[in-house]
């Protein structure tokens, strides 16, 4: 029989040459203007054997930025450094969409470099440290309150990050709904205390994020578009309980925009089988995420309760994950401590496995 991970696959418009997705990770190496170096460029190239890559987590706008040295995609000179990315993944037969991620209230103003306003839903702070440029944990910033007026800059900006993404050679854009960020704030009535038709039921707080991807859709077109989400995750001080009242007008409406998939962090909840909730509720593509190993990832693709599966840190200590998995190779272990430095180390030196 056929090894379900090495099946060919399509994602709505973007067509995977198997069924292993590289999870979007955050790695701190951009560089002045929060434009994507040649070291990440060389880091991507490397793990191209992936079926598909998501890129780590993009600021969309600078107010979108909150952690330290993040790229971003809306200026010209981060897309031509994007552009280099995309070329070298494709060069290497890969695919790749980038991860547009507005931190929202998740910010430490200090990794920015430029002075710009903090916002979120309601004017709840984050209670959560958050590293600061020399990796010392620091309070996140008090935000202001999103008027309802500002929501069409708002979507405007969303729209022209994901047509910077595609203008600079990407395959289409994730958008970041997951681990308490910007979107995930609307979502949640934790950090969503609003009055307006933005918040209160969930129907109410589902309405930005599904405003933000039918603007994503529209400018690029749906089977370019993939959401990402991680129910009952507790990241960022996000109200974990009822996941499925949280999520369930959400999905309803992903499932009618038609987009390329759903990625979804399973958090192995007690309360909730999410990949078979999700599967009752969305008809489309599902990447499942999580803690997975070759099998497990494997027998949810025989299950049909995924379409493909995504890993994280497997991917930091081996480029060549793919051939080692198709292999049965043994997997590097990653050096934690070298996760966020900025250098090649820990970043770009991890070999491909010799026998
Ligand atoms: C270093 C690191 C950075 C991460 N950054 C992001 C991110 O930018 N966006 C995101 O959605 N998830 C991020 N994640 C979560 C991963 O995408 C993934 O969900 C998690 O590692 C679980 O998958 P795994 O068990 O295969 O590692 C990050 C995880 C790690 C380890």
């Amino acid at each position: 029989m056929s090894d379900s991970l090495f099946t060919p696959v399509s994602l709505g418009d973007i067509s995977l040459s198997n069924r292993i997705v590289m999870a979007p990770m955050t790695r701190d190496r951009a560089g002045e203007g929060d434009v994507p170096t040649q070291l990440m460029v060389e880091y991507y190239a490397q793990r191209a054997s992936a079926g598909l890559i998501v890129t780590e987590g993009v600021q969309p706008s600078p107010v979108g930025k909150g952690y330290w040295r993040t790229p971003g995609i809306h200026s010209a000179a981060q897309v031509e450094g994007w552009r280099k990315v995309a070329d070298a993944v494709h060069a290497h037969g890969g695919r790749i969409v980038m991860q547009l991620m507005h931190c929202g209230r998740v910010v430490v103003p200090a990794n920015r470099g430029f002075e710009a306003d903090v916002i979120a839903p309601s004017a709840i702070p984050c209670p959560v440290q958050v590293p600061g440029p020399d990796g010392t944990p620091m309070d996140c910033a008090m935000p202001r309150e999103i008027a309802a007026a500002e929501i069409p800059a708002l979507l405007e900006e969303y729209a022209a990050a994901a047509r910077n993404a595609i203008a600079a050679g990407l395959d289409g854009v994730e958008l970041h709904c997951a681990s308490g960020y910007l979107i995930n704030q609307f979502l949640n009535p934790a950090s969503n205390h609003r009055t307006d038709e933005f918040g209160g039921s969930a129907e109410n707080r589902a309405r930005f994020p599904l405003m933000v991807l039918k603007t994503l859709a529209e400018a690029i077109g749906p089977g370019r578009v993939g959401v990402r989400i991680s129910p009952g995750n507790p990241y960022n001080a996000m109200d974990p309980s009822d996941p499925a009242a949280t999520f369930g007008p959400f999905i309803a409406g992903v499932d009618a925009l038609g987009l390329a998939f759903l990625h979804v962090a399973d958090m192995a909840l007690p309360e909730l089988d999410t990949l078979a909730f999700l599967r009752a509720n969305f008809s489309g593509a599902i990447i499942a995420n999580n803690n997975l190993k070759a099998d497990s990832a494997r027998a949810l693709l025989d299950a049909g309760k995924a379409q493909a599966v995504s890993f994280g840190r497997a991917f930091i200590a081996n480029p060549d994950l793919v051939e080692r998995i198709a292999a049965d190779a043994p997997l590097a272990k990653p050096d934690y401590a070298l996760l966020y430095t900025g250098e090649a180390r820990g970043y770009t030196d991890y070999p491909a496995y010799s026998a």
